[in-house]
């Protein structure tokens, strides 16, 4: 495939860029007064995503379109809900859209379809849940389950701890989910210290059941556990895995009956839609579970049946080519509107960054162009007060992803009239800023004298003309959330054809673990290191002296 940038609709893209950079934001509403309707895309009657501030046209978009389809985009999103999808740097399909495929579809691999799969272990999923929430489950002093601590890391924890913050008002079930993942025991110390032995379960959750922190975090539990009850036999009501490696998670000592199974075509990031959404089921019940699945689907739909020019997933991801490519502005800020949201950036970054911070082709040449930016962010309002100064008057450019909600499950009206209305602000004023004169006006109405204002006008301008995107939804529901998610992957799946690199594995992350498993065996010691590079002994002999 030849690379993006050689594509000719890429460097006749390039060629509009100076006479695109030279039409103001402001300029652009002025003149179409339609730009609003032209550019704000609907998902259904819950979601409008609105990209008319954005430094684009419908010229830049019409090409856009046209050079997906150059790169083959079709065929790709139709391999993704098929056979055809191929990690192959790791050896495996791609295929979690199956997960949230409703009973009786099909998605074939190695002739197989495995929706049946799929559904079987969703009613393990969900009889598991029943037992839990009816009380039949029962810990080892024979009390009803009242706290869950998901046991993982990476796509292990972050989605389903994302996902289970952000359904917080569905949580009526009386049971409390918690969640562990760092390798900093104060994380583990600090939710163990609030838990009962005899009501708490916890749920293992590793694809590979392998990864370090968790292992070291579930024998940490396992330990605190067995202090508490004095019985290998009583693990079994305390202690349940998700896993595709049955034979690690039984060697652990989880009886293979409390294990829940994914398989290897799912990719850690993509697995909240798996068995990996256990605590979600949990927390908020299994119906809820459905509704978020329901709402990944119908964005599977949409991106699969849409025509490119309203495929929202689609039009994000050429925007971002667009503006990372082209314009060369490489960091993307994400601002949710909603507290429930706080671990949403966090998520996003390992889908994102995880997917497609490479720099090799599917050829194995590196790849000649930008490829994933940085995301980065921070639940509204609290970013206004902290980094916003930046995005407003920096000398970096980033476009801003706002993410709101028209309505609010708890009941402060006021709160959410003012969320909303600081959501929509900063998108104004990054997009029409302050003049000079503007600021002069006002500096002379407040009564400073005219030497006053010459000094502070230029400090007070507000330059505008910065790109954001709005994402308005009617409401936080498990629906909503889950179209969200997938609106997501499928921006950075869509990233990742068009930069020609494989967005599902993440071999960039494997030297830091096998060197931090040397350095393990080095701080078991209170020897002097000689043997690696000069800062690395010193800061170990620093170590061992302050230990
Ligand atoms: O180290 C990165 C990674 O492999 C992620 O891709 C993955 O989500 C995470 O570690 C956890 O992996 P596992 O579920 O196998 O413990």
């Amino acid at each position: 495939m030849t690379s993006l940038i050689r594509q000719p609709r890429f460097m006749a893209l390039q060629e509009l860029k100076q006479q695109e950079q030279a039409i103001s934001l402001a300029q652009r509403f002025d003149e179409d007064p339609a730009r609003f309707s032209r550019f704000c895309f609907a998902f259904g009657e819950h979601m409008r995503v609105d990209l008319s501030r954005q430094h684009w046209s419908s010229e830049v978009q019409a090409l856009l379109c046209e050079l997906a389809r150059d790169m083959k985009l079709e065929s790709a999103i139709a391999a993704l809900f098929g056979d055809n999808l191929f990690n192959h740097t790791e050896g495996r399909a791609a295929l979690h859209t199956a997960l949230r495929m409703p009973e009786g579809a099909s998605a074939i691999l190695d002739g197989e379809n495995v929706v049946p799969q799929v559904h079987a272990e969703q009613a393990r999923l969900r009889a598991f849940c029943e037992r839990v929430h009816t009380g039949e489950w029962r810990g080892f002093g024979d009390q009803p389950i009242t706290d869950v601590v998901n046991i993982g890391i990476g796509g292990s924890d972050l989605g389903p701890a994302m996902v289970t913050e952000a359904l917080a008002p569905y949580q009526g079930l009386a049971l409390r989910a918690h969640f562990v993942s760092n390798m900093d025991g104060a994380q583990l110390g600090s939710v163990l210290a609030d838990l009962d032995p005899t009501t708490t379960l916890f749920v293992i959750s590793s694809k590979t059941f392998t990864t370090d922190e968790t292992m070291t975090n579930a024998r940490a539990a396992r330990a605190w556990l067995l202090s508490a009850c004095g019985c290998e036999a009583h693990i079994a009501r305390h202690f349940v895995a998700v896993s595709t490696n049955t034979e690690a998670v039984t060697a652990f000592g989880i009886d293979e009956a409390n294990m829940f199974r994914f398989w290897d075509w799912v990719g850690g990031r993509f697995s909240l839609w798996s068995a990996i959404g256990l605590p979600i089921a949990l927390a908020v019940g299994f119906e809820r579970f459905q509704q978020l699945l329901a709402g990944a689907h119908a964005m599977d739909e949409h991106l699969r049946t849409t025509p490119f020019e309203h495929n929202i997933p689609v039009q994000l991801a050429l925007l971002s080519i667009w503006n990372i490519n082209v314009l060369g502005l490489q960091s993307e800020g994400v601002f949710p509107y909603s507290q429930q949201l706080k671990r949403f950036p966090a998520f996003l970054q390992q889908l994102n960054m995880e997917s497609n911070g490479k720099g090799v082709t599917n050829a194995g040449s590196p790849v000649d162009h930008a490829s994933g930016p940085v995301v980065w962010g921070e639940v509204g309002t609290n970013g206004q007060h902290a980094f916003f100064q930046l995005l407003h008057q920096g000398s970096v450019v980033v476009p801003a992803e706002f993410i709101g909600f028209a309505r609010s499950a708890y009941p402060y009206p006021e709160h959410q009239r003012k969320l909303l209305a600081n959501m929509l602000a900063q998108a104004q004023a990054m997009a029409f800023g302050k003049s000079r004169e503007q600021v002069e006006a006002e500096l002379a109405v407040e009564g400073h004298s005219a030497e006053a204002i010459a000094h502070l006008a230029p400090y007070k301008v507000m330059p505008g003309n910065r790109p954001s995107t709005v994402i308005l939804c009617d409401e936080l529901t498990p629906y909503n959330l889950g179209a969200l998610i997938a609106m997501y992957e499928h921006k950075t799946f869509v990233q990742g054809v068009l930069w020609n690199i494989n967005s599902f594995d993440q071999w960039g992350v494997e030297l830091g673990k096998k060197l931090a498993a040397r350095l393990i065996t080095d701080l078991s010691s209170d020897e002097v290191t000689t043997t690696h590079d000069g800062a690395t002994n010193g800061l170990l002999a620093q170590i061992k002296a302050w230990r």
